[in-house]
């Protein structure tokens, strides 16, 4: 973990959300309005929700705001015609936009896309909020080095890894035993193997305690989610992955927890309102107000804890394996989930193919040696193809 304590901070700061336009990036934009004055925002950028994206863009006066589908331009050139705000489209202007200097970055782009974004903002040494799990499962190694050689700060803005770290005394990090993730164990938590065969896309995106985009609710259906964050924990904090444990919380009120030699576990909790991480990421190195529901303990009867099955929720023992195994492999992982999961929500495979299709395409792909972010791209694309070929067979 690289911090850089920028100790003089300049006001108001300028702020970039890559993602605006999906759940992490509205969270943010719910934060900086509450306190407008604080920030100049740079540039915001969407997939093609131009509608979404042109009206946030009206509000907050960005220098730029881009979407990455080219498909998109002319709605919201149209859009926001008659405004200073300049507008482009395509992967590059959102890597271009990710450029524009920044004190603060919101990784909030949804998969692998957001790996050259997020590193755009890493290579201009901002403050960089991470959401964005899939750009540390993908690339995890060559981020982090990344952030070491340009003097960024990367903060945890998953709910979990925002409590690790919250938690984790760095000075003593060899002083730490464990660190505990917490998973809420989705939606088919207490189902049956028979049951989840005929899951839908509208089950599956329905997350009992958490209100997100569509990727991240099926990975917390299957627990793959959790398996990421395992990859994303490994990479964020000096525990080797033998010591990053899953335990399910139905309740969602300990974020996650870190024990060390002594026998004490630190937890955070909180309500499960992602604006609390994200001002934590936002407002760091002081806290800053969110708006996040307060805790009642006198209404808190039950905290309980499980076991992961793997059984039924195979996705967490293939990502541990990527894990363990290295290389490509993790990249392998994350590229076959996000074209299953698209397979799955776009109706032409089931829940339970989803880890079968990331189980076969680890499999069948070729593990190439991954040298550079160039390597990445290569294996991302060969293990797009794999799944792809195995979902339409
Ligand atoms: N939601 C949560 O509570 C939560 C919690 C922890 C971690 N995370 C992580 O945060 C990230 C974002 O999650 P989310 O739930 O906010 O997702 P989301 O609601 O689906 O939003 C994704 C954002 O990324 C944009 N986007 C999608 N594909 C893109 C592409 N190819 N190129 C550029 N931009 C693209 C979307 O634009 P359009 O609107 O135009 O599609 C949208 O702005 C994920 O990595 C997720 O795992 C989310």
């Amino acid at each position: 973990m690289v911090l850089n304590l920028k100790l003089v901070r300049e006001e108001p700061r300028r702020v970039t959300i890559l993602g605006s336009t999906g759940s992490v990036g509205c969270n943010t934009i719910d934060l900086i309005e509450r306190d407008r004055g604080a920030y100049v925002v740079q540039a915001l950028t969407a997939n093609r929700n131009a509608a979404a994206l042109a009206e946030q863009a009206r509000r907050l006066r960005p220098s730029m705001a881009v979407v990455a589908d080219p498909a998109s331009y002319r709605e919201l050139k149209e859009a926001l015609a008659g405004t200073d705000i300049s507008v482009a489209a395509g992967p590059e202007a959102v890597v271009e936009a990710a450029s524009l200097p920044a004190d603060w970055v919101m990784a909030g782009i949804v998969g692998a896309a957001g790996l050259e974004p997020t590193l755009a903002g890493i290579r201009q040494g901002s403050v960089v909020g991470l959401a964005n799990k899939e750009t540390l499962v993908c690339a995890g190694d060559l981020v982090m080095a990344e952030i070491e050689r340009h003097g960024a700060t990367l903060l945890p803005v998953d709910s979990e890894h925002s409590a690790i770290f919250q938690v984790f005394d760095f000075d003593q990090s060899e002083r730490v035993e464990r660190i505990i993730l917490t998973a809420s164990g989705g939606p088919f938590r207490t189902w049956t193997l028979e049951a989840m065969e005929s899951v839908t896309p509208a089950q599956a995106v329905a997350h009992p305690n958490w209100d997100m985009g569509a990727k991240i609710s099926v990975d917390s259906a299957t627990m793959m989610n959790k398996g990421l964050e395992v990859i994303e924990a490994h990479h964020l904090f000096p525990v080797p992955e033998s010591r990053i444990e899953v335990v399910v919380h139905p309740q969602s009120v300990i974020h996650s927890m870190v024990e060390y030699v002594d026998g004490s576990v630190l937890a955070q909790l909180g309500s499960p309102d992602m604006r609390t991480p994200i001002a934590y990421a936002l407002g760091w190195p002081e806290r800053m107000e969110a708006p996040a529901a307060r805790l009642d303990f006198k209404k808190i009867t039950n905290l309980t804890f499980e076991e992961p099955d793997l059984i039924r929720f195979p996705a967490l023992r293939l990502a541990r394996e990527a894990l363990q195994a290295g290389g490509a492999a993790p990249t392998i992982l994350n590229a076959a989930n996000e074209v299953a999961v698209r397979g799955f929500l776009e109706g032409r495979i089931g829940f339970l193919d989803i880890a079968r299709i990331v189980e076969r395409t680890l499999a069948a792909a070729n593990h190439f040696e991954i040298a550079n972010i160039a390597d990445v791209h290569a294996v991302d694309a060969h293990a797009r193809e794999i799944a792809s070929a195995l979902i339409a067979a």
